[in-house]
């Protein structure tokens, strides 16, 4: 089937374009390069030998979403990826999210609103939980104020979808809401491309490992948990991506139960900062130079999934470890190395 991926040349979009051209799908890209490159089509071709159709494409030119559907008026399903996704980033540049993240994703609504059937997932994170009262975290948790304005766009964004699909019923929409995303293809060939000093844990570990960062700072090791660091459900890409096919597939083929379902995706395990550096310093066989900082506002103790939804309805289970997650990010920072400084032994 024709399947449009929008941000489809960013760290989750692109592994999802290669499990979709593996299952047979047809992939159509939509991206601005705003934090992704082209040399991550090459990746995906490299991985799929065949290349997805791209086009660079802001999504905040309505007219120009209105041109391209009117143009591939024939996709059969969208997942919507593109969005700007950092929570310190969000605070400073509030309109930049609120224009980003949800004006596209209504410019996007409106075209689908006038096909006969439309299939849409919508890219959504587990920050909506803000601190979860009950643990492990079932998709019925309440959806607490949101912490950032990143968080809210995706609080905002399922509203929207909810409210759409609610009156266009021939729009049938699957919010996932992701835990942390880690890691890279096996083959190295694509991976996390961090713009700039790193805020999440994993390339900040692999680029301190690497010797781009002098020392990884812990932020805070005096929380209510075993040894002291937050708590979370760090998942494979390559699980995530897989649980996209299986979830478009759904609505493909009429098995979804409403018009909006929501799932965690997560592994249902969660990990200590300490227990993945310790991991990742098992796994690579280095030593990792870190320190304890103070706490990072925002930040909530501890957070992993009930994954028992997307199990037994999506039909969905995450197969890959926490080890495995830490010895592809590290193969894939060591291929970036190698590709931006070849002579560098
Ligand atoms: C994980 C843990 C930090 C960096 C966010 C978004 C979520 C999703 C993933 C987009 C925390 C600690 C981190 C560092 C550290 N974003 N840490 N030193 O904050 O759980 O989730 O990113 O889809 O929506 O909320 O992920 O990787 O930033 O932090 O100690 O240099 O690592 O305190 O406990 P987070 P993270």
């Amino acid at each position: 089937m024709k399947i449009l991926v929008t941000g489809g040349l960013g760290f989750i979009g692109s592994h999802t374009a290669v499990a979709l051209q593996q299952k047979g799908h047809e992939v159509y890209i939509i991206d601005n390069l705003s934090n992704s490159s082209l040399q991550v089509l090459e990746g995906i071709t490299k991985i799929t030998i065949s290349s997805p159709n791209f086009t660079k494409l802001d999504l905040r030119n309505k007219e120009a979403v209105s041109a391209y559907f009117n143009v591939h008026s024939d996709i059969d399903g969208v997942i919507h990826f593109a969005a700007s996704k950092a929570v310190g980033e969000s605070v400073q540049n509030p309109l930049l999210y609120y224009e980003n993240n949800l004006n596209t994703l209504t410019y996007i609504l409106q075209e689908l609103s006038k096909m006969e059937n439309a299939n849409f997932i919508f890219s959504s994170s587990c920050t909506v939980y803000g601190q979860a009262d009950e643990l492990p975290i079932t998709e019925n948790a309440p959806v607490k104020p949101a912490e950032s304005p990143y968080g809210n766009t995706k609080q905002i964004g399922e509203e929207i979808i909810r409210d759409t699909t609610y009156i266009n019923s021939n729009i049938k929409a699957i919010a996932l809401r992701y835990f942390n995303p880690i890691g890279a293809h096996p083959s190295a060939e694509i991976g996390e491309l961090p713009i700039g000093v790193p805020q999440n844990l994993i390339p900040f570990i692999t680029q301190t490992a690497a010797g781009h960062r002098e020392i990884l700072s812990v932020f805070g090791n005096d929380y209510p948990t075993e040894d002291g660091t937050c708590i979370r459900d760090y998942i494979h890409v390559m699980d995530l991506a897989e649980a996209h096919v299986v979830a478009i597939e759904r609505l493909l083929n009429r098995k979804n139960q409403s018009n909006f379902e929501i799932f965690n995706l997560g592994t249902g395990k969660g990990n200590s900062v300490l227990e993945v550096i310790e991991t990742f310093e098992k796994v690579t066989q280095t030593k990792l130079a870190y320190q304890i900082a103070n706490r990072r506002e925002g930040d909530v103790i501890e957070a992993y999934a009930n994954t028992d939804k997307a199990n037994q309805v999506l039909g969905w289970k995450a197969k890959l470890s926490l080890a495995e997650a830490l010895e592809s990010a590290w193969k894939w920072q060591q291929k970036i190395d190698q590709n931006k400084y070849p002579n560098k032994k």
